[in-house]
């Protein structure tokens, strides 16, 4: 079985994902950390963002793995743990530069759905989950929420280091995500009439995760 959660950052996708996975015992595929993890390697090794000719051959020659271990879910890239540096703000910022380059999705939406192969059941999340990387999944959720409050549950998660970002810087880089999200060429963030639509504001993750299991 695959359940695919879309939506725009903040809407408690990521942390609702993990949770229903473990309640359902399925694996978890986090699509954006593929994006994130090959941010990283484009940016050690100094490649120019806006390029995609070169970015596609540097993503092809790149090794993304998502490791479900025993200190939970480890990114490496070619071989080097990630994990945290992809969380970084400076990985957030340019994130979307790979992230809207067709040609560079490509590949990678090859790896997210080999993460999901062999027949696992799956819970996948991202922006184009339901729409691309698995279109027949067996139910496919969109969750939302109040930018503010959005912006609020980002702000929570950021490490005690990178807290020099104000709350209202916070809530303006999340609306400029939200538009480049929704109105890019390559796989714009959707939903669509096969999707179940969910507002989180005000709702716990507890909330949010009885609300979903009550419609698979
Ligand atoms: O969900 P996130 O913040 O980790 O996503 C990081 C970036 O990757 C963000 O710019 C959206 C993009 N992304 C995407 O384009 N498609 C996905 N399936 C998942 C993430």
């Amino acid at each position: 079985m695959v359940i695919t959660i879309d939506g725009p950052a903040g809407s408690g996708k990521s942390t609702v994902a993990r949770a229903l996975a473990k309640r359902l015992g399925f694996h978890y595929v986090d699509t954006g950390a593929f994006y994130r993890a090959f941010t990283c390697k484009a940016m050690k090794v100094g490649a120019d963002l806006e390029d995609e000719a070169g970015l596609c051959r540097l993503v092809k020659e790149t090794n993304i793995e998502i490791v479900d271990g025993q200190e939970g879910v480890r990114v490496l890239v070619d071989g080097e743990d990630v994990t945290r540096e992809i969380r970084d703000p400076g990985v957030t910022e340019r994130v979307h530069f790979i992230a809207s380059l067709a040609k560079v999705r490509e590949p990678v939406v090859a790896l997210q759905r080999a993460a999901a192969a062999g027949g696992a059941n799956v819970v996948a999340e991202g922006r184009d989950t339901g729409t691309v990387v698995f279109p027949n999944a067996d139910r496919k959720f969109y969750l939302d929420a109040q930018p503010e409050e959005r912006a609020r549950r980002r702000y929570a998660e950021l490490r005690p280091g990178n807290k020099g970002i104000s709350y209202e810087r916070m809530l303006e880089d999340l609306k400029q995500r939200d538009q480049r999200d929704s109105t890019r060429e390559a796989s714009p963030l959707r939903s669509g009439p096969d999707f179940i639509s969910l507002d989180t504001t005000g709702l716990s993750v507890e909330e949010v995760v009885e609300r979903l299991l009550k419609k698979i």
